[in-house]
């Protein structure tokens, strides 16, 4: 039988990330100033970001290398292992070979210390002393505290309110880093006690409040976990190791699966294929997971808008469910947010990427059974690829073909188990978006130029 762990070395780690936004098919439409509607420059970004990262955002280089210290600490978790799910396979009485690459192992337990770490760097490089940020599902908050304590930084999170109600022990986390931890909406900032309407908060709220704090002080920059270039760029470490894993395992995917918060996780595994395909002419398929209550690729708009409630950030084109939308209080925090990654909504808008939205009861059945048959229990976010992977498998049956599917398992739930209570109990909802919301989200979207 096939091994069931494919591992790398740590001399193994990439070099390099890839940088994906050259190989985009057309032009980019680039962020855009509010004030002027004019492509958003570098001295937009200069306040809140680091000249090392900005450089990262609008870079048309392939490849970007791995400062060494970087790679230094990515030893502490990575290279992160590639399981064959042998045991799940047979449950799902599927013929396909069914890969995940496991995030779960970092410290902060996600994929999200790959840029926590080279962001808290490049701003310790610039003299930057603090960082503030917003978290969701916590995993960003802790990833960054985690990131900042290695770099002798300090730390302040936003953390979306409902989230810090569901998950205490997250908070616990990010103070044992040493990071400093409010409830959003929260009394520290203009646009938290603008918001306090809306107690269960949203990571639109949460990165207003962070984005203040840092553009009111010198001394203080601002972290993104999600959505930007320069986050997926860091993400793509994760693609990098899966491409010579599944090499060792003699196999290429047909198609790739992945949540969809702000695409981050997603633009990290798929690059180096979705590369292959634009380039060299293969034909993996590649398939987002997102919650049918915040569902941004299948439901939004394709516009301009802001990546925050407050309309404090650049307009970023994407699809959108409009910046003020504040998604119902389920259970996966990380996949909350109105908007995603530029570079992932091109990919779907030219056909590139397909995406599916799923309910919360249908992802958690997913979770669990994943989990009797393989063990490791999914954090809520990728049990939505976990469901899609088992539509993916079901479909390879009645296919009758050995497809390939690769997944990223991009970190565990165990701190989510309340949400695992709340499905085994039955009291799981199954809110969904309406169209309704829609078009009063169309009717509050800023006024912007077009996208072609
Ligand atoms: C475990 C986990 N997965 C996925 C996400 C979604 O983010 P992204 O789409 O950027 O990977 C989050 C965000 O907080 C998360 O914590």
């Amino acid at each position: 039988m096939a091994d069931t762990k494919i591992l790398l070395t740590e001399s193994e780690i990439p070099t390099h990330w890839l940088n994906l936004m050259p190989d985009l098919p057309g032009e980019p439409a680039p962020p855009l100033n509010p004030g002027t509607m004019e492509p958003a420059g570098p001295e937009d970004l200069s306040p809140i970001f680091p000249m090392g990262l900005i450089q990262q955002e609008v870079s048309a280089d392939p490849e970007i290398e791995i400062p060494d210290e970087v790679r230094e600490i990515y030893k502490l978790w990575r290279p992160t292992p590639m399981y064959r799910a042998h045991r799940f396979e047979r449950d799902l009485d599927t013929p396909a070979h069914i890969y995940y690459k496991y995030e779960g192992t970092s410290p902060a337990g996600s994929h999200k210390p790959n840029t926590a770490v080279p962001q808290a760097w490049y701003n310790r490089e610039e003299g930057v002393r603090k960082l503030a940020t917003e978290t969701g599902a916590g995993q960003w908050g802790s990833a960054l505290a985690f990131a900042c304590r290695l770099m002798d930084m300090e730390c302040e999170v936003f953390m979306v309110g409902s989230s810090y109600d569901q998950k205490p022990y997250r908070r616990s986390m990010m103070q044992t880093w040493g990071a400093t931890v409010h409830r959003s909406p929260s009394s520290e900032t203009q646009a938290g006690r603008a918001q306090a309407e809306h107690p269960t908060g949203s990571l639109g709220i949460a990165i207003s409040e962070a984005v203040e704090i840092a553009a009111g002080d010198d001394a203080t920059n601002y972290a993104l976990g999600s959505v930007l270039n320069h986050v997926l760029l860091h993400q793509t470490v994760v693609g990098a190791e899966c491409v010579a894993q599944l090499e060792k395992a003699g196999e290429y995917p047909d198609v790739v699966v992945g949540c969809v918060g702000g695409g981050s996780n997603f633009g990290g595994i798929t690059a180096p294929f979705v590369r292959a395909n634009l380039r060299e002419g293969k034909r993996t398929r590649f398939v987002a997971a997102e919650p049918a209550a915040c569902p941004t690729l299948t439901r939004g708009v394709y516009r301009y808008d802001f990546g925050d409630t407050m309309g404090m950030t650049p307009l970023m084109p994407m699809y959108t469910l409009g910046h003020d939308f504040v998604p119902p209080p389920m259970h996966a925090g990380g996949l909350r947010y109105h908007g995603d990654a530029p570079l992932v909504c091109g990919l779907v808008r030219a056909g590139v990427v397909e995406a599916r939205a799923y309910r919360q009861n249908e992802t958690f059945e997913a979770a669990v059974r994943f989990a009797r048959a393989e063990g490791i229990i999914p954090a809520p976010e990728p049990a939505h690829a976990i469901r899609a992977v088992i539509e993916e498998a079901d479909a390879a049956r009645e296919a009758g073909e050995e497809r390939v599917i690769l997944v990223n398992l991009c970190g565990h739930g165990h701190f989510d188990l309340a949400a695992y209570d709340a499905y085994f109990a039955g009291s799981l909802e199954d809110p969904e978006f309406s169209e309704a919301e829609m078009q009063a989200a169309l009717e509050r979207l800023p006024e912007t130029p077009a996208l072609a």
